[in-house]
């Protein structure tokens, strides 16, 4: 019956167009990172494909990408023995390491010239594939390097393993070959991964390399394939048939094509300089891959000095790998102690037995808060991973529940605040305790040092010792007294003298002629960095026009939000602070801006609250402001009962109209510039009343 043959032959070629194109969007999508299809396309193709085989089950093949989940839950992995034996490197961990392992070659190969070829070592596990006749049959761990499991059903989950290599030429496909390559996670992925199973009260992983390595030993294959895992394919074990390679570069060119991930800066140097610079490179980068490498392996690239080199022990002579400092150790924590901050929060400090960490001696980590520490339930005598990544804080991890004795203690925040014994108080819906002193010493104390500090007011001599022992013995009792220190006492106090007293008093007087905005970021307002500070200084020129702002007036500077406006106004508007401000400028620190002057004290607009509004003619709007501040006036962003006048332009607006209702007199561009050639205000409202 032809008929049906031809159905059956043009059914078969279906289902090969259907599995290529998946395979080809999964490559663009997991490989390439640049997808061709909508999900919508890909849903409809699988769709497809599932729906043929479901009605043909004699044309569904283990390669096809609908059998990616194929098997049912296992009892146990098999071990299976690899047909060559997977080995482990050798460590370098600096650059005389590094030549010296050079040397070993030149050594071993003498007069021979090498090339080498350096790729990131990914932090995942390890496994060999093995594909026969370019379809995926088994793969492998490395367990030991020579026996390892069989965990076929779960590598098959992972969306970027080639379950059947690609080639644009069949003949370059070989017979036989063993593919190896690292099982890993993304950082973003691992991040979700740990959130999610918080979020279902599982234990999260501990880093990606856990996360990979748990998931990818699960029994249950279809939990694997809801795991994030990936595959860099570095390596080929060996091969039958297919086209010769001769280097390690043509390897990696191979399995590209074959369809596997590798990696795409592999870069090749003639000299141990150009490879020493790629181990630098790379560490650079470390922390803003998106994924976690451990370091950078160097193989030599001509398989021919490969195989001459041959091993010691179970270690290549041809490949080494440039370690790079841990991030994470194990230590204990000795105790939980509470730190409290410039704005009264209490923050759980972990004091640990000192531990090393990639070259830096940590004995501290932050626990952020009460809750953080339940959370991942943190005990005093713990013994705890500790990581510390580049320049953030180092961080509790986890616990290692296991080496629980039963001698460790839990923590409680604290009811009264460590410095000052004031209760402490936790808001509803916040994570931080505060303590609820606004006189608390430890805040002062943060409040001295972040106000003395370079970005601030810059006073040098006065660290953070010295200003503790100030407040400790009540010389500083807020900032203002920073200004009417007790020169004579400071000489005679123990370890300062005559000398040191005369310094530090000249830099206490120099630091009053700071730029207006590092006053404004001195004083700590809560939400205002550098940034902020500088946008306000720029905008209203002086402290008192700032304080003289109504929120919305300040919420309108642009890059302000309105969070930081109202914590600006509630701080200004505070008695202790505008008390405080009062004695700096009582003891001559500057409050203005250096363009600016105070303004006119005396003038028609000196004091006066002014708004603009609508289109000027012959100067901008903040021209018209900056001019306006200049004579003295405080320029709002909108009218209320205090607003002096309103200078309109063309198309006022609202801003106009609300002056009418409250009868404030509205002024045109003409008045505008008569005023502030000195003339008197028209029609103002003190002569009004
Ligand atoms: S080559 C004979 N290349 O590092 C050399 N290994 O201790 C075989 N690894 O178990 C390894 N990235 O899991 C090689 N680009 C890379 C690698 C890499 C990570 C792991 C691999 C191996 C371990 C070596």
């Amino acid at each position: 019956m032809p008929d049906v043959a031809s159905d059956a032959t043009s059914l078969e070629r279906r289902v090969d167009a259907l599995r290529r194109a998946i395979e080809k969007h999964n490559y663009d999508y997991y490989i390439l990172d640049q997808p061709t299809a909508t999900d919508a396309e890909y849903d409809a193709l699988l769709r497809e494909l599932r729906e043929i085989e479901a009605a043909h089950p004699e044309l569904v093949s283990p390669e096809s990408p609908t059998q990616r989940v194929g098997i049912a839950p296992q009892g146990k992995f098999n071990q299976i023995r690899h047909p060559l034996p997977m080995l482990s490197l050798s460590n370098v961990y600096n650059r005389a390491d590094l030549d010296a392992w050079a040397a070993r070659l030149a050594r071993n190969l003498p007069g021979a010239r090498f090339t080498f070829v350096s790729e990131p070592k990914i932090d995942g596990l390890a496994v060999a594939l093995t594909y026969v006749d370019g379809v995926m049959q088994r793969g492998a761990t490395r367990g030991d390097g020579l026996t390892g499991e069989d965990v076929t059903a779960n590598l098959r989950t992972i969306r970027n393993l080639p379950l059947r290599l690609m080639s644009e030429n069949e003949t370059t496909i070989p017979r036989l070959i063993e593919v190896r390559g690292e099982v890993f996670m993304r950082q973003a992925d691992f991040e979700k991964l740990n959130e999610q199973i918080l979020a279902d009260g599982g234990r999260p992983f501990m880093n990606p390399r856990n996360a990979a390595a748990g998931s990818l030993r699960q029994l249950d294959p279809t939990i694997t394939a809801r795991r994030p895992l990936r595959l860099l394919a570095y390596g080929i074990g060996y091969a039958e048939g297919g086209a010769p390679i001769a280097f390690h570069t043509e390897a990696l060119d191979a399995l590209r094509q074959f369809g596997f991930q590798t990696s795409l800066d592999a870069a090749v140097d003639d000299s141990i300089d150009g490879v020493w610079s790629r181990c630098e490179w790379w560490l650079n980068r470390r922390a803003s891959l998106g994924f976690e490498i451990d370091g950078v392996v160097i193989k030599v690239n001509d398989l021919r000095q490969q195989e001459e080199l041959g091993f010691v022990s179970r270690e290549p002579r041809w490949a080494t790998a440039f370690k790079f400092p841990a991030t994470q150790q194990t230590t204990r924590v000795n105790d939980i102690v509470v730190n409290v901050g410039r704005t009264g929060a209490l923050t759980p400090l972990a004091m640990l037995e000192a531990v090393n960490i990639g070259g830096v001696i940590v004995s501290r980590a932050t626990l952020h808060n009460e809750d953080e520490i339940r959370r991942k339930d943190i005990r005093i005598g713990d013994i705890v991973v500790v990581q510390r990544a580049g320049d953030v804080i180092p961080q509790v991890v986890q616990v290692l529940l296991e080496r629980r004795t039963g001698d460790e203690r839990e923590f409680e925040m604290p009811a009264n605040c460590p410095a000052c014994g004031s209760p402490t108080h936790r808001a509803e819906g916040e994570a931080a305790r505060y303590c609820t002193n606004s006189a608390c010493p430890a805040q002062l104390k943060r409040h001295v040092h972040h106000f003395v500090s370079r970005a601030a007011m810059d006073i040098e001599g006065l660290g953070e010792k010295l200003a503790d022992r100030f407040v400790d013995l009540g010389m500083i009792r807020d900032l203002g007294d920073i200004y009417s220190l007790d020169w004579r006492a400071i000489a005679e106090l123990e370890g300062l003298g005559e000398i040191s007293a005369h310094n530090l008093r000249v830099a206490v007087e120099a630091s009053k002629q700071r730029p207006l905005e590092r006053l404004i970021f001195g004083l700590g307002i809560p939400f205002v960095g550098e940034r902020s500070s500088r946008l306000l200084a720029d905008r209203f020129h002086s402290l008192d026009n700032l304080i003289a702002s109504d929120v919305e007036t300040i919420d309108s500077v642009p890059g302000i939000g309105p969070v930081q406006a109202q914590g600006v106004f509630d701080f200004l508007h505070t008695p202790e602070n505008l008390a405080v401000i009062e004695k700096l400028r009582s003891a001559g620190v500057r409050t203005v801006d250096d363009d600016a002057g105070d303004g006119p004290a005396s003038g028609p607009l000196a004091g006066k609250s002014v708004v603009v509004t609508g289109r000027l003619a012959e100067m901008t709007r903040s021209e018209a402001e900056a001019a306006l501040r200049r004579s003295g006036a405080n320029v709002a962003g909108s009218v209320s009962r205090n607003t002096a006048v309103v200078f309109a332009g063309e198309d006022p607006g609202s801003k106009a109209e609300r002056a009418r209702e409250l009868g404030v007199p509205v002024l045109g561009e003409q008045e505008l510039k008569d005023v502030l050639g000195g003339a008197p205000l028209p029609n103002g409202k003190d002569q009004s009343t």
